[in-house]
């Protein structure tokens, strides 16, 4: 199928000053394929990001640009070198890139082009356009084939629910990078956001024994009801808080999954001391903290391992997709999760506010 010469696509050029415009469409090159975007994902830093009104002052976009987040698409054109996918194939287009020659050279597609010159000119001389089009020129690491009978037809799912996938592949990365199996027990704190909620329903589909970590008893009860037989405990910051944690059994692993807005809460100190003799702890949210909390000699006697968490690798991503086909993670309703609202494009400001409002379990969706 011959693909056309223009589409509509959210060009952004400057931060906030955003507008759908018609553009041309992209040609495939070799390590790439074209899709045909379904839907694109909005969660709570989305909006921020379009805004360039993020916490993180470092975090900058090449302008002009094609808006871009998680996306899930058809394949509508492929590469000379392309093997694996056929035109028509349904996949996921993670936001993960990286650099084929240099694993140094990182960036979050469509959220930041990275710290460092190298990373900035890989961002905008190949992939400073993102999926909040028609069509994406997708690289073929981050395009992954879904099974459509299994997914769609018969675990019932709609391809916008698909769209969960776009961001637990970070949550699976940390829970797999610290070796959590299954019947362990592992206390997540915080829990209740988009990413932290997710880490929660990935560990309970893994099979872990999970607690989660809060603040909010009101909120903690809500994520028990969305993730039930979950456990979970209050934390206040206290020295207290390390016998709540234990009065659970020991704690095999800790994940922590802190926002940015959560830098010096002491709940870290508390979830950190409560790991079990040779337990692990990974650190894979935002905190800006520039030492860990936490006596030198408590970990040396316990044999903690510390570990931090960024992103994903391709195992990680094809592992959580084979949970998601073979029903054990179930990315509906009873799984914990849901679509809390979708928009057509030319509604996409109202999505990125809507996308303000989600928490655990929940994400926006908007229709290409
Ligand atoms: N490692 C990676 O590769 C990677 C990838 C994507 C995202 N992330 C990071 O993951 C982080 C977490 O994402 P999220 O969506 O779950 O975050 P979030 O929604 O911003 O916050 C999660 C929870 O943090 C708690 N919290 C907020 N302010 C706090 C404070 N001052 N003290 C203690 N707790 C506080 C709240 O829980 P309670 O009210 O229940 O206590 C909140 O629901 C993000 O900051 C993001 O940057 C990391």
């Amino acid at each position: 199928m011959a693909l056309p010469t223009s589409m509509k696509a959210l060009i952004l050029k400057s931060p906030g000053n955003g507008a759908i415009e018609n553009t041309p469409v992209p040609q495939v090159l070799p390590g790439s394929v074209i899709v045909q975007v379904l839907h694109v994902l909005v969660y709570p830093v989305t909006p921020d990001v379009f805004h360039g009104t993020t916490a993180n002052p470092n975090m900058t976009l090449p302008y002009p640009l094609v808006f871009g987040s998680p996306a899930i698409g058809r394949v509508a054109a492929i590469g000379p070198d392309t093997t694996a996918f056929k035109p028509g194939q349904l996949v996921l287009v993670d936001s993960n890139l990286r650099a084929r020659d240099d694993p140094n050279v990182s960036a979050v597609w469509g959220a930041f082009d990275g710290f460092d010159e190298t990373t900035k000119r890989f961002v905008k001389e190949t992939w400073r356009d993102g999926a909040w089009a028609e069509y994406v020129r997708a690289p073929l690491e981050s395009t992954w084939a879904l099974n459509e009978d299994k997914l769609i037809g018969k675990l019932g799912l709609k391809t916008e629910d698909l769209l969960h996938l776009g961001l637990l592949p970070v949550l699976y990365s940390g829970l797999r990078k610290t070796d959590v199996k299954a019947g362990e027990t592992v206390l997540i704190a915080p829990a209740t956001g988009v990413f932290s909620g997710g880490c929660v329903a990935v560990a309970r589909a893994m099979g872990a024994n999970v607690i989660a970590g809060g603040r909010s008893e009101e909120s903690l009860n809500a994520l028990k009801a969305r993730f039930p037989g979950i456990q979970t405990v209050k934390l206040t910051g206290e020295p207290s808080d390390v016998a709540a944690i234990q009065s659970f059994g020991k704690i095999d692993a800790f994940v922590d999954v802190g926002p940015s807005a959560s830098t010096s809460a002491t709940y870290l100190n508390t979830a950190m001391l409560s790991v079990r003799k040779g337990g692990r702890i990974c650190l894979l949210g935002a905190r800006g903290d520039a030492t860990l909390p936490i006596p030198y000699l408590a970990m040396m006697f316990n044999d903690i391992t510390i570990r931090g968490s960024c992103m994903f690798e391709a195992e990680h991503v094809r592992g959580l997709i084979r949970m998601a086909e073979t029903g054990i993670l179930k990315l509906s309703g009873e799984g914990g999760f849901e679509v809390l609202a979708s928009y057509p494009f030319d509604k996409y400001a109202e999505a990125l506010e809507r996308g303000r409002e989600i928490s655990a379990g929940q994400i926006v969706v908007v229709n290409i």
